[in-house]
């Protein structure tokens, strides 16, 4: 899996994605991420990469020529259009679903906005679509681009080890994860569930689901409305 992130601030995502699981991916050749700054694109004396909005407003946009030009940098030589993503606060939800269709796109272009926005001209020439973390404002799309990198690059072949794997937890089901328990047996009073200690593998999956249907219930009802979960 490919990722090219286009930003002010390389340093901040690139540091963010060099750490723990995603940096250990990233050494070994499971993933690739490379940061681009838009102002080494820049065609300003100054290197500017902002500029005021036409009709008035408060703020400054983001030039459309630097944008661009950053673009054609990495999409040159390459024989399709990789998928490109501009994240904003405007765009759709991100979510599990999501996290595995740009896993199946291979190689992905992340832009990341600053300012008041992006020029329309250069979203609507070169964006496949938009998407936000939440329904919040940040002041950049660069912590969105490392969430959405970060949950992506775990559904890669080799990132995750067995023991990590991705396949019975939290939304994967459209559940959330039942509770857990380690070592020691019993702490400040409160027994591991006998259940969870008896070996029986079949009781212990019932009452894992038991678990992640009420948990789910309780936090989140409107998972459980999409599922087929009887009374
Ligand atoms: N940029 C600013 N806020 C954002 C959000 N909520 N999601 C994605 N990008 C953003």
């Amino acid at each position: 899996m490919k990722f090219d992130i286009m930003t002010l601030f390389p340093e901040m995502v690139d540091s963010i994605l060099s750490e723990s699981i995603i940096g250990r991916a990233r050494s070994a050749g499971k993933i690739q991420i490379k940061c681009h700054n838009i102002r080494d694109y820049s065609e300003d004396k100054h290197n500017r990469v902002d500029d005021t909005p036409y009709g008035g407003g408060m703020g400054m946009l983001m030039s459309p020529v630097p944008v661009y030009n950053c673009y054609q940098a990495i999409t040159a030589g390459r024989d399709t259009k990789p998928h490109t993503v501009y994240l904003s606060p405007k765009g759709a939800v991100f979510s599990q679903k999501k996290a595995y269709e740009l896993r199946d796109k291979g190689e992905i272009v992340l832009l990341c906005g600053h300012y008041e926005g992006i020029d329309q001209r250069v979203l609507d020439e070169i964006v496949d679509e938009e998407i936000s973390i939440g329904d919040y404002v940040l002041t950049g799309g660069e912590l969105a681009a490392a969430v959405v990198v970060d949950c992506v690059s775990r559904l890669c072949d080799g990132v995750l080890s067995d023991s990590e794997c991705y396949e019975n937890e939290t939304f994967t089901d459209g559940l959330l994860e039942y509770p857990q328990y380690t070592r020691p047996v019993e702490w400040h009073g409160v027994r591991v569930p006998e259940v969870l200690l008896s070996g029986h593998h079949a009781n212990i999956e019932a009452w894992r689901r038991q678990k992640s249907i009420e948990l789910t219930q309780k936090m989140r009802p409107d998972l459980l409305r999409k599922q087929d979960v009887s009374e």
